[in-house]
């Protein structure tokens, strides 16, 4: 018979009922945050059914996260796009589409785009593997935060350099405290208060370097004041 798990796992579940039996409420919790599921998620990286790339589109082409992800500013839930919007560009037909005829035939075989077209004709959607999910039980108006001035990177990551998105936060309750407790560091000009020229939310290379300047800090403090930006930290404000 093999073994799958070294001797020494068995004493863990003996090890788990001991802390949760004799450890008291601090204990349980501190383990009980540390083993939530989404603290392992950081960096989760399924492999999807077209090979997209972030890093094209939105990174070399500089194309606006806002052209396929339409519903960020207006909804309570971001949106991935459908074939229809991506065949805007890869058609088939390169004089109809944005991709010049040079392009089109570098990529006419491409098996991605092969399984994007024969999608968008047979209506059966791509089924694109969902990366980021909270909890149900938890309320998250994702448009309030596009809308503060809250850049995609702060939550997502460096999207505009991947080739394929992964996880970049913990989605933990942690995390959103930490920012609902000092939201200037996150806060970005998307109204151009300041006068210092408005910022997109979707320009992630600027708002990354800009995010670290000592700058920012000061810079943070005077919008949260001036749009009065108060995030919610009761219970309720989160959970249903
Ligand atoms: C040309 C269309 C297109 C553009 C432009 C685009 N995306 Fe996407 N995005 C997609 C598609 C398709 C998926 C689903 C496949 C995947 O995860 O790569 C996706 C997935 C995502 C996800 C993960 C969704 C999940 O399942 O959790 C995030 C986050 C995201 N995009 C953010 C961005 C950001 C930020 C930008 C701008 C810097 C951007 N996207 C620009 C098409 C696009
Ligand atoms: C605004 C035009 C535009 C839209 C919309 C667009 N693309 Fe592209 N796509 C391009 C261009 C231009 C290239 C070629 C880039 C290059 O080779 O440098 C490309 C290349 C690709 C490639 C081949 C490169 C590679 O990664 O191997 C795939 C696959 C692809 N796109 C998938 C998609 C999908 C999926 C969508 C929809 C979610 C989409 N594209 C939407 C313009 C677009
Ligand atoms: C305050 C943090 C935060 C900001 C800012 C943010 N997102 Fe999200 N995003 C999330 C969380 C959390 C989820 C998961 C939501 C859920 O499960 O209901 C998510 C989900 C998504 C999804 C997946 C939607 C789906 O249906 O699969 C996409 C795409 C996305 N975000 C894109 C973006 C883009 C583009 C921006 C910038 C314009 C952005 N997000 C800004 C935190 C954020
Ligand atoms: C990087 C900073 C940041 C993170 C991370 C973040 N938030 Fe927020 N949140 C904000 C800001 C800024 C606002 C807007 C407050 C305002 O307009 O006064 C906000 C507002 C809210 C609101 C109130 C929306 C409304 O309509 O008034 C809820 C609910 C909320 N966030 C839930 C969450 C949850 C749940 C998470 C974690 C999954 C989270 N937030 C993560 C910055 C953040
Ligand atoms: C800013 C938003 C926010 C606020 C405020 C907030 N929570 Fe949470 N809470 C979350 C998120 C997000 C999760 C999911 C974390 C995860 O998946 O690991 C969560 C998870 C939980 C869970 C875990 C449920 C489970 O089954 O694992 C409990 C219990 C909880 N919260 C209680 C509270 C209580 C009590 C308060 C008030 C003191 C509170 N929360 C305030 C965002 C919030």
């Amino acid at each position: 018979m093999s073994m799958t798990f070294p001797r020494w796992a068995n004493a863990i579940p003996g090890a788990l009922a001991a802390v949760f039996g004799l450890g008291g409420g601090v204990v349980t919790a501190g383990v009980w945050y540390y083993f939530t599921p989404s603290y392992w998620e950081v960096g989760y990286r399924p492999d999807q059914p077209v090979d997209y790339s972030h890093q094209i589109h939105a990174g070399k082409l500089g194309m606006d996260c806002r052209y396929c992800h339409v519903s960020v500013e207006d909804s309570y839930k971001a949106n991935v796009p459908d074939a229809a919007t991506c065949m805007n560009c890869h058609t088939g037909e390169g004089e109809t589409g944005f991709l010049n005829n040079d392009l089109w035939r570098a990529h006419k075989n491409n098996v991605n785009l092969v399984t994007l077209r024969s999608s968008f004709a047979s209506g059966e959607p791509v089924r694109w593997k969902r990366i980021h999910k909270l909890p149900d039980y938890v309320n998250f108006p994702h448009s309030a935060h596009v809308n503060a001035g809250v850049s995609c990177f702060s939550c997502h990551g460096d999207i505009n350099e991947q080739k394929v998105v992964a996880q970049a936060e913990s989605l933990s309750m942690g995390w959103c405290l930490e920012c609902h407790r000092d939201p200037a560091k996150a806060l970005v000009d998307v109204d151009n208060l300041l006068g210092e020229g408005k910022v997109r939310v979707t320009d992630l290379a600027r708002v990354s370097k800009m995010l670290v300047s000592k700058e920012q800090q000061e810079r943070g403090a005077k919008l949260a004041e001036l749009r009065q930006i108060q995030p919610p930290d009761n219970c309720g404000a989160c959970h249903y």
